[in-house]
């Protein structure tokens, strides 16, 4: 108990002013919930300030177009969330008249809304006593309490669960939940924590023992698979340029980008010419095929490293399909292939 009002206390006094905090409705709870996870508040913020400007209701998001929705997402990554997002909305607005469930275990049954979407707008919105578990209540609790087990193990989910359902008031669920995470965003950071300011530096064990940045324990590291695009910019005899939607349930599924030529390692610039040339993404003869860029680039994803070459690739014809660099722009894109357009196209 002592825990509790401690962290709520300092909640009261520390808490940022987040526009999903003034009016705690499902609708921009659950928006900010699906955008908050991976992803910090400072970077997440402006988007929300976006999608709500762009889709006040739970009924606008529904009755726009999946790209619209996927242009607005346009840099904040992990892009199933967005198609998700879209889903659900549909599902809420048309299904349901507009009301999300209000029970965790209705919510549960939403498109992309697990445990922690689940519990986050249940106790949010309705104050239902569920407890959330995201990797801030993983680093607080296993600081405060010495908890060392793996939290990449299986039973750690359960295990973390029940310690915060044992530590959470009832009747204040919403502060409760939003109080762990905020002190884990704020305080309890992931690397050194300055716990001479800590509330909990007289109780904290990770603290007393010397163990803070050793917790919380995470032994399976992600795997990164290093991949190798090389992006085609083609220029046709009226400087227009081909662009293809990845279909596939990869990475940037429902994105557009430029045709590729993906490698096992990091070719020559001779072996990707000829790679290019011999290539079925193109179905024209090239006149000129030169790098763009001379250093490679790096994009980091969870779980891939993509080192990203730029090639221009020009054709001595009119190539239908081709389209205006202006109209490009308006298509969901990687990050990276919009910024590599800002960046080179005059
Ligand atoms: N991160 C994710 N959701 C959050 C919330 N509701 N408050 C603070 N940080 C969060």
């Amino acid at each position: 108990m002592e825990f509790s009002k401690s962290l709520i206390n300092w909640y009261l006094q520390n808490k940022r002013d987040l526009p999903w905090r003034k009016t705690p409705q499902p609708y921009p709870v659950w928006l900010s919930e699906i955008m908050l996870q991976q992803t910090r508040v400072a970077q997440g913020l402006p988007y929300f300030l976006k999608f709500i400007d762009a889709f006040p209701t739970v009924h606008d998001m529904a009755a726009a177009h999946e790209e619209q929705v996927l242009k607005l997402w346009q840099g904040l990554g992990y892009y199933s969330r967005a198609r998700n997002l879209h889903a659900t909305a549909k599902q809420v607005a048309f299904d349901m008249g507009g009301n999300f469930p209000n029970s965790y275990a209705g919510l549960l049954k939403l498109k992309g809304v697990g445990d922690y979407t689940a519990a986050a707008i249940a106790s949010i919105s309705y104050g239902e006593a569920v407890p959330v578990v995201d990797g801030n209540v993983y680093r607080v609790l296993s600081r405060v309490f010495g908890v060392e087990t793996d939290i990449s193990s299986s039973g750690a989910k359960k295990e973390f669960t029940a310690l915060a359902a044992s530590l959470m008031p009832k009747k204040q669920a919403s502060e409760f939940n939003q109080a762990i995470m905020e002190f884990g965003a704020l305080q309890c950071v992931p690397k050194n924590p300055n716990c001479s300011v800590c509330i909990f530096n007289r109780d904290c064990v990770a603290f007393l023992t010397g163990k803070v940045n050793q917790l919380p324990v995470k032994l399976k590291k992600t795997k990164v698979t290093n991949r190798f695009f090389n992006y085609l910019i083609i220029k046709d005899a009226n400087g227009n340029t081909l662009i293809n939607r990845r279909g596939d349930k990869g990475i940037w599924h429902g994105l557009y980008e430029f045709p590729v030529v993906e490698t096992e390692t990091l070719t020559s610039e001779a072996e990707t010419v000829a790679l290019i040339e011999a290539t079925t993404a193109l179905n024209f003869s090239p006149k000129g095929i030169r790098l763009l860029h001379p250093d490679v680039i790096i994009h980091k994803l969870s779980h891939q490293k993509l080192h990203i070459r730029f090639w221009e690739v020009t054709s001595d014809t009119v190539l239908p399909e081709a389209v205006d660099i202006e109209q490009i722009k308006t298509f969901p894109l990687p990050i990276v292939i919009h910024n590599f357009i800002e960046n080179n196209w005059q």
